[in-house]
């Protein structure tokens, strides 16, 4: 028996790093696992690998997202989790930041985050978990991470209210909290031949003197997903090695 038998999830960002290691664990416990991303071909090599149903859609076009919700309709089944996984960032310090910068910081984590949610909304099943991506960027200031950083804090914000909003429908929203987590995103904030700084960098900041591993998020988010979390809505959990607890 898997945890997740006979429920529907949808992860957003499935083909890569936390989203990948997330929809294969859902997968795992029993789910139908529905994942999107923008590249066509690394949705497809990921869907097939998983297995999931990939449906191409960029978060920050609220066109695609339509699409989205219509695929995910045409089951009949609805959505029983949602882990809303699709983000990034880079840095700029404020001198430094353009409006460019600036649009694809909350573009993509918080527009994108508010839109998926929102159109999903109908099909979500009575008791369904949401799960939002937030950062310990948000709790820390870490230079030249300003603009990620806020809009990872907006997202906890919008946790707790979704959380009050959906409570009538039973539907649970939380937020996962990783720290440095080792991804092709993560490494990517820095050029190829700085990349090793900035993760040795990062893991000099963690109480456990290690970056985390993608299937420890996707560990959390099966909790957040699963009824081991049934009287848990509005919080966060952090999975960082301590860094913000300690
Ligand atoms: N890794 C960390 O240390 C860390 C720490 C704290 C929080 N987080 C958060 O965790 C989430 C996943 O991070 P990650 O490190 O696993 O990133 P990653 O390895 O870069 O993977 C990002 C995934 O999201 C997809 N994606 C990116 N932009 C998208 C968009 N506009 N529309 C649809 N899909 C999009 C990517 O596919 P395509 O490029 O093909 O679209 C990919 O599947 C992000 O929200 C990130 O901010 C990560």
């Amino acid at each position: 028996m898997g945890q997740l038998d006979g429920k529907t999830a949808l992860v957003t960002g499935g083909t890569s790093g936390i989203g990948l290691a997330t929809a294969r664990r859902l997968a795992d416990e029993g789910a139908y696992v529905f994942i999107t991303g923008r590249d066509r071909t690394r949705l497809d090599a990921a869907a097939a690998s998983i297995p999931a149903h990939g449906i191409r859609s960029d978060i920050s076009k609220i066109e695609e997202l339509d699409t989205l919700a219509e695929e995910i309709g045409k089951r009949g089944k609805g959505l029983d989790v949602v882990f809303a996984n699709a983000g990034g960032g880079d840095f700029a310090a404020l001198a430094d930041v353009t409006p460019e910068h600036y649009r694809d910081n909350f573009d993509r984590n918080v527009a994108g985050t508010v839109f998926t949610v929102q159109k999903v909304l109908p099909l979500l099943n009575e008791g369904a978990s949401i799960v939002l991506a937030g950062s310990t960027a948000a709790s820390e200031g870490v230079p030249a991470f300003g603009l990620y950083a806020a809009s990872k804090a907006a997202i906890r914000s919008l946790g707790r209210t979704w959380a009050a909003e959906l409570a009538d429908r039973k539907i649970r929203v939380n937020t996962v909290v990783p720290g440095p987590i080792e991804t092709p995103g993560l490494a990517g904030l820095a050029p190829a031949d700085q990349q090793q700084d900035l993760l040795d960098g990062l893991t000099s900041q963690v109480p456990l003197k290690r970056l985390g591993r993608p299937e420890e998020i996707a560990a959390a988010v099966l909790f957040l997903a699963s009824d081991q979390s049934s009287f848990i809505t509005g919080a966060e959990l952090p999975v960082d090695g301590g860094q913000i607890q300690l």
